[in-house]
């Protein structure tokens, strides 16, 4: 039984000018015929949202997982005696040496040398964040330097560095692209100081515009005296990040947003120069060789086991070597080709709908072209006179038709506040009597902040008729009045 109201497929949609739509499409973005593989592929492994009428496009929320990775998964699983690893008995080698053929798969995957790299099992990409943020030695003198727009696990180490006395800086983005302009990316750079600790943070892919930010900046960065952490979840999913030519210090990874299952499974991929640097902040069951409490003292397992606390999520992991090599088996580049016709066609169709008064029912927040983006497409509906329709409302009314979106700021308060022309005086201001106001009384003051954008992703199985009917659905609000 499904778990959500479900329509029957295409019902409350009107198809009559999909084929038109698609020939046109097909004449303006040549590319995508070249992906029909995935059509295929979408029947076959992924028949479920045709079933059940869905219309996902929340690709950047959770990637969707093909059958045959579970089937994969549970197969192994039921054929198999695995016990847990750190031990040297058979159950125990055998799973021991699944989660390292995965944790080798993965570094293959990026193209990551094993003499440079190595990969650390997290729970998801929020613990690979914190894993650097605890343990890098922040200290008076030192720099956290990163970009407005970062989703709250990267800001979040802001709280590590001010609380141990370092300097947190923000690289502003402008709208409309909320991109970095290359003079304040300088401007952040030039604060590093020789000889102290300097993190620089940011996002391959915003979650929010879907920015892509350059991959350029970490030698650039690397060569003003930084260290730089590259949070790649909302990238590498339609990207190719290939770590032979880029050279971050630490990146940050969810599987499921890449491959949709395992859930509770992510990494951190960190240069082993780098790792020799941090400094984690306790110990803990599988991260140490020896420990003594008569002698007080503890010996922290070299390589990633010594960042992997308590038993790792081992039955999960051989998931994510099946995960990666479904992912190889349709070719990155070629999900990308596809997401990036269906995000350019979505971008064209969406900005140019108006009111019959000639105003524009979409403002769109990020690139309006498919330069050096992804398939992330963020706005927000205006009615006819011109306000904003809440995004909340549109969500659920998306609902109604079996869409998927995302409405909110995504946790990535940084692409909001500036989408949204929030001002720093205004937040400042919210904030001023935080210590004497319960958490209610503060959600009154910042009411009308806590708004934010509707967000459409797209991914490795969107279908033109998804983003056809999204369309059809943005058209049903012209001529509408907020609130609606
Ligand atoms: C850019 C980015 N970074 C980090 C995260 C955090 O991922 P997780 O919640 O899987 O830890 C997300 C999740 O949406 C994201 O989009």
């Amino acid at each position: 039984m499904p778990y959500v109201e479900v329509l029957s497929p295409n019902t409350k949609y009107n198809l009559d000018g999909l084929e038109a739509a698609f020939e046109v499409f097909n004449h303006n973005y040549p590319a995508f015929s070249t992906t029909h593989k995935l059509d295929e592929l979408r029947a076959t492994e992924y028949g479920r949202l045709d079933r059940q009428g869905q219309v996902y496009l929340d690709f950047t929320g959770a990637g969707l997982y093909a059958e045959s990775q579970l089937r994969e998964h549970l197969e192994l699983l039921a054929g198999e005696v695995f016990g847990n690893p750190h031990s040297r008995n058979l159950t125990s080698m055998a799973m021991t040496n699944l989660v390292e053929k995965a944790r080798n798969y993965v570094l293959k995957y990026f193209n990551a040398s094993p003499e440079e790299y190595e990969v650390i099992f997290t729970p998801n990409a929020t613990g690979a964040l914190k894993l650097v943020g605890e343990a890098y030695p922040f200290g008076p003198g030192d720099n956290y330097l990163l970009t407005f727009d970062n989703h709250n696990s990267v800001n979040g180490i802001r709280e590590f560095a001010r609380s141990r006395g370092a300097r947190v800086t923000y690289i502003p983005i402008q709208p409309p692209e909320l991109r970095v302009y290359a003079h304040e990316l300088e401007k952040g750079l030039k604060l590093a100081r020789p000889g102290k600790n300097n993190l620089f943070a940011y996002p391959a892919q915003s979650n929010f515009s879907g920015v892509q930010h350059p991959l350029e900046w970490i030698e650039q960065a690397h060569a003003k005296g930084w260290e730089v952490l590259l949070d790649a979840a909302s990238f590498v999913p339609t990207n190719r990040l290939d770590l032979s030519r880029w050279h971050p210090d630490f990146v940050a990874i969810s599987f499921y947003k890449i491959f949709g299952y395992p859930t509770g499974a992510g990494c951190l991929i960190a240069r082993k120069e780098a790792v020799k640097k941090l400094k984690r902040p306790w110990y803990s069951g599988g991260t140490i060789t020896f420990s003594s409490v008569m002698g007080f003292n503890h010996y922290l397992t070299p390589g990633p086991a010594g960042f992997e606390d308590g038993t790792v999520n081992y039955l999960t992991l051989p998931a994510v070597e099946i995960g990666l090599k479904h992912i190889e088996s349709v070719g990155i580049d070629l999900i990308h080709t596809r997401v990036m016709c269906l995000t350019g066609w979505l971008i064209d169709q969406l900005v140019s709908l108006q009111h019959s008064n000639g105003k524009p029912l979409v403002r769109l927040y990020g690139p309006i072209n498919r330069y050096m983006r992804g398939g992330v497409v963020e706005i927000n509906f205006l009615d006819r006179n011109g306000s904003l329709i809440d995004c909340n409302e549109i969500e659920k009314l998306a609902n109604t038709r079996g869409i998927s979106l995302r409405a909110g700021c995504h946790c990535n308060p940084g692409g909001r506040e500036v989408a949204l022309e929030f001002t720093q005086d205004e937040m400042v201001e919210c904030f001023s009597n935080k210590d004497k106001i319960t958490y209610e009384q503060f959600l009154q003051v910042i009411e009308t902040k806590t708004t934010g954008a509707l967000r459409a992703s797209v991914g490795l199985v969107s279908t033109f008729a998804d983003v056809y009917k999204y369309m059809n659905f943005a058209e049903s609000f012209v001529d509408r009045v907020a609130p609606l």
